[in-house]
């Protein structure tokens, strides 16, 4: 068999373990070749946990220097996506980056660019579009099953606070960067249209001792669009809601309706003498969306293979990234903005 495309994790943290596990062991074609951190210890355990004996290191740059690899996985905080995802393309590595791209349009610029300069795939880690109940809705949307989507609902909601520097709107972008952005990019892609302008309304009612810490933190969001072509979107977002992972949305067209997502596990319900019927619902996004995890990382070792541009492009990350800052600033206005924003 020809060797796998050999890939560096960069962050260790939550999301940078279901990667680098996946690359480990569930991906195709794959070969996880380095795992990288900036804590030493948890660079260490993670290399422990992952066998990859002392393949483990402190930064990009000193992994760049020793190991080898073809691609470069970014999860690592928000704020950082930029410096490394750049760095990585010019050391002509491709590139899988956790959303949300970055903080800044700017950075989404100087990421695209540098991608697009050294001739590297650049992926976002939108991966409810590799899920497959998103997957097969814009497929029938597509095939015109309920004709044009006319409103399209969704609900992304998360089980807890996330790190502390995801708490943080200045590193973070706040938790509709956080939690939302997945609904800002799978609202964009069932509609086939772009924002044309967005009203968001924000409230903290589940996390105040956050709000006396960071004044601009919010865990509470109901956000209303208009689409290009003329639908309208509106999703809620609250974290942490507590209850489990909540990601589901459903799209009203000229001539029917798409539900998309379920709240419950599994298919087993379970009665017995005790009053009530007991379901299992989602508790994390690991467990919602474990299957399209792996098919996005499978997605993008098929695009290296095979030089093809990613579903998921450095542009699709940029879109999420603009009408996020554009619902912070409706947050911070009380006035709805209008998309595309002026750079
Ligand atoms: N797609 C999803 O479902 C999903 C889920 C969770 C998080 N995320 C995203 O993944 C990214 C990471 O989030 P997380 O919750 O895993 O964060 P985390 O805080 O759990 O982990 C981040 C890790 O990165 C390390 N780190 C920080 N700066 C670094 C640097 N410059 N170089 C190397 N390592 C560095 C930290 O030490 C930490 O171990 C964020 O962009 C987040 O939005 C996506």
């Amino acid at each position: 068999m020809e060797d796998g495309i050999k890939v560096c994790v960069v962050g260790s943290g939550r999301a940078g373990m279901v990667h680098a596990k996946n690359f480990r062991w569930r991906v195709p074609y794959a070969e996880l070749a380095a795992i990288v951190d900036v804590d030493a210890d948890r660079a260490r355990e993670a290399a422990a946990e992952l066998d990859l004996g002392d393949a483990y290191y402190a930064d990009l740059e000193q992994a760049l220097d020793i190991a080898e690899f073809d691609a470069v996985v970014i999860t690592t905080p928000t704020f950082t996506h930029a410096e490394l995802a750049v760095a990585a393309a010019r050391a002509g590595k491709h590139v899988l980056c956790e959303k949300p791209m970055a903080i800044t349009l700017a950075e989404c610029d100087r990421m695209i660019e540098a991608a697009d300069e050294a001739g590297v795939i650049l992926q976002i880690a939108f991966m409810r579009r590799f899920d497959p109940p998103f997957v097969e809705a814009k497929r029938l949307i597509g095939d015109g099953a309920i004709g044009e989507p006319i409103v399209i609902r969704s609900v992304g909601r998360g089980p807890g606070l996330p790190p502390p520097w995801a708490c943080d709107p200045s590193t973070s972008n706040g938790m509709l960067a956080e939690v939302n952005s997945h609904d800002f990019d799978s609202i964009r892609w069932l509609a086939g249209a772009e924002y044309a302008k967005v009203y968001a309304q924000a409230a903290t009612r589940k996390a105040p001792q956050l709000k006396e810490q960071y004044p601009d933190f919010y865990d509470t969001a109901v956000v209303t669009l208009n689409l290009d072509n003329g639908s309208f979107a509106m999703l809620d977002g609250v974290c942490p809601v507590d209850y489990g992972y909540d990601a589901r949305a459903e799209v009203v067209g000229t001539d029917g309706v798409l539900l998309i997502g379920e709240l419950r596990e599994s298919a087993i319900t379970r009665v017995t003498r005790e009053p009530g019927m007991v379901e299992r619902n989602f508790l994390s996004w690991r467990d919602r969306f474990r299957q399209a995890y792996v098919d996005e990382a499978t997605h993008f070792i098929a695009c290296v293979r095979e030089g093809k541009r990613p579903a998921v492009h450095g542009h699709d990350g940029r879109c999420a990234v603009e009408v996020v800052v554009a619902a912070n600033e409706s947050i911070r206005t009380g006035q709805p903005v209008e998309l595309p924003l002026g750079v």
